[in-house]
């Protein structure tokens, strides 16, 4: 018997000839079900996602990317106020404990690496959807640059919570080359911005 499966969207062609095989018992069914699992995900891959979803979808990453660049600020905030509880004394140390800067930063800080790691990503989605490849270029390589930081700094986690000096000055000297780097893409991130919507009105 011959079986013939074409899901003409991935030009994906399967053909199989089972003469036997495919009558002989359980194996052969399961084998006529992937065959039409196939089929149906050949289907599913071939939706097309509308036009105008593609385009707008564009603006999504910048806007993430500007929030994101406030809430980086915010945590080099907090870690600023983690360094001056443990360097006061007295009364001013009693006040600043109460900031619970600690754990106000680890949130803030484990909420910037997951949208670093989806923004870069989805920026990377988005550019592939619209334009049927990545252009290698400051943005991208930096982005990536900058996605590879912040997961090694946030692994310098534990050991900054043993007490590790080297740890914390690894940490702070990776986040600050970040929110430096962070500067550079808002610029070539606008550039792009900019070409979108010249493309756009012509
Ligand atoms: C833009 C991002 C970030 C900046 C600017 C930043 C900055 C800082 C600074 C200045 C410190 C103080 C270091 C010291 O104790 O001397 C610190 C500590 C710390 N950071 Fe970050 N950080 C960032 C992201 C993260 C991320 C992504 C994580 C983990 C998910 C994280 C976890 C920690 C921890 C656990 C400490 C030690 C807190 C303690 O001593 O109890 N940070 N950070
Ligand atoms: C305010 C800051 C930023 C702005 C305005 C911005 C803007 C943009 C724009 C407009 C695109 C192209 C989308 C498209 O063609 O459809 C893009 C792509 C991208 N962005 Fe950003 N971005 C910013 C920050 C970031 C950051 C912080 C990262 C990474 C940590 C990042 C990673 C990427 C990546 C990897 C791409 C794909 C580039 C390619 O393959 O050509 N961006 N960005």
């Amino acid at each position: 018997m011959l079986i013939f499966v074409k899901c003409s969207g991935l030009q994906l062609r399967f053909a199989s000839v089972c003469i036997g095989w495919y009558g002989s018992g359980r194996a052969g069914l399961f084998y006529f079900y992937f065959l039409l699992l196939l089929q149906y995900y050949g289907r599913v891959i071939m939706f097309e996602i509308p036009e105008s979803v593609k385009v707008w979808s564009q603006f999504g990453h910048p806007v993430l990317m500007w929030v994101l660049l406030g809430l980086s600020l915010y945590a080099l905030y907090l870690g600023v106020q983690i360094r001056r509880t443990r360097s006061a004394e007295g009364e001013a140390k009693k006040e600043l404990i109460k900031g619970k800067f600690n754990n106000r930063h680890y949130q803030m800080g484990s909420l910037v690496l997951a949208l670093m790691v989806l923004g870069s990503i989805g920026g990377m989605a988005i550019t592939y959807l619209n334009n049927g490849k990545l252009f290698v270029g400051p943005h991208l390589l930096a982005g990536l640059g900058m996605t590879g930081l912040i997961a090694t700094s946030a692994a310098l986690s534990p050991l900054m919570q043993k007490g590790q000096d080297w740890a914390r000055y690894t940490h702070i000297v990776l986040n600050l080359a970040i929110v430096g780097l962070f500067g550079w893409q808002a610029v070539t991130g606008m550039q792009i911005v900019q070409r979108i919507l010249e493309r756009m009105a012509g």
